[in-house]
């Protein structure tokens, strides 16, 4: 079938995850980008790929990206967001433009970019939109007050869009990773990492692939009664103390 997923963050390390699973399944991908092109060339169908520059801060770039797609005049399956960017450091010390970045990447450009996506989704096709969110948006802590807030943000909005967007048939659910092994991971402060690790019950980060096999599952249609649902990704982790 001529159906498409799109990949939001494709070379990010979570991205090129997903985007190397479904590639696997020799399924038709569009895979985003905003400043390094995921390198693909290893891949088992290259050519089911195609790469095209979008960047979440850029009003122009999000609708330049959907007329794109839109004029393609493909059926789109499934969008999953696995771009974000992260903020660590007190609130007392961020700068009003700093916050504002923060939620142009996290917030308001994927809001952008599936309000646009909402009219081109065949209707009743059983499409969906997975977020790649955060379990910080549950777990405040000192140090993450903007990051966190962003992502508990969009998910607020993902949960009430998700119920406008049922009458479409198109489904949304969000995932919250706790640690996942990448080069995000690497800017978090080793203290914190550990007071997470140590409330979780499996002591270690996941890996992407098990993050993807996950993704994976909830984009197929075997996951179709799943609707609305945050899930948390985090082998049981819970609070920390500051
Ligand atoms: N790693 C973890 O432990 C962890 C835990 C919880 C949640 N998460 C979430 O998982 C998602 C993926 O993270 P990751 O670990 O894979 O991090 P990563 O390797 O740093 O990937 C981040 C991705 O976001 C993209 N991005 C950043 N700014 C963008 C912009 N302005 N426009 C479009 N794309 C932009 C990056 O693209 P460029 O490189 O091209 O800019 C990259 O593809 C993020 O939303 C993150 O918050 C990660």
């Amino acid at each position: 079938m001529n159906e498409y997923f799109i990949i939001v963050g494709a070379n990010g390390d979570i991205g090129f995850e997903i985007l190397k699973s479904l590639n696997e399944e020799n399924h038709n991908i569009i895979a985003t980008y905003n400043n390094t092109k995921p390198n693909i060339k290893d891949f088992k169908f290259p050519e089911k790929i195609q790469i095209e520059k979008l960047d979440l801060s850029s009003n122009k770039s999000i609708i330049d990206f959907i007329k794109r797609v839109k004029d393609q005049k493909v059926t789109i399956k499934s969008i999953v967001i696995a771009a974000g960017k992260e903020h660590g450091g007190l609130i007392s010390n961020t700068n009003m433009e700093d916050i504002k970045n923060i939620y142009e990447i996290n917030v308001f450009g994927p809001f952008e970019l599936i309000k646009g996506f909402s009219r081109i989704f065949k209707k009743n096709n059983k499409s969906s939109i997975v977020f790649i969110s955060s379990i910080t948006s549950k777990i405040p802590y000192i140090g993450s007050g903007i990051y966190g807030s962003s992502k508990l943000a969009f998910n607020y909005i993902l949960k009430v869009y998700g119920k406008e967007l049922s009458r479409r048939d198109v489904r949304i659910n969000i995932v919250n990773p706790g640690l996942v092994k990448t080069k995000m991971l690497q800017k978090m402060d080793i203290n914190s990492q550990e007071k997470f690790l140590e409330s979780s019950n499996i002591k270690r980060a996941s890996t992407t692939a098990e993050l993807a096999n996950l993704i994976y599952f909830l984009i197929s249609d075997k996951s179709y009664y799943l609707q609305n649902q945050e899930i948390d990704f985090t082998a049981g982790m819970n609070f920390i103390k500051n």
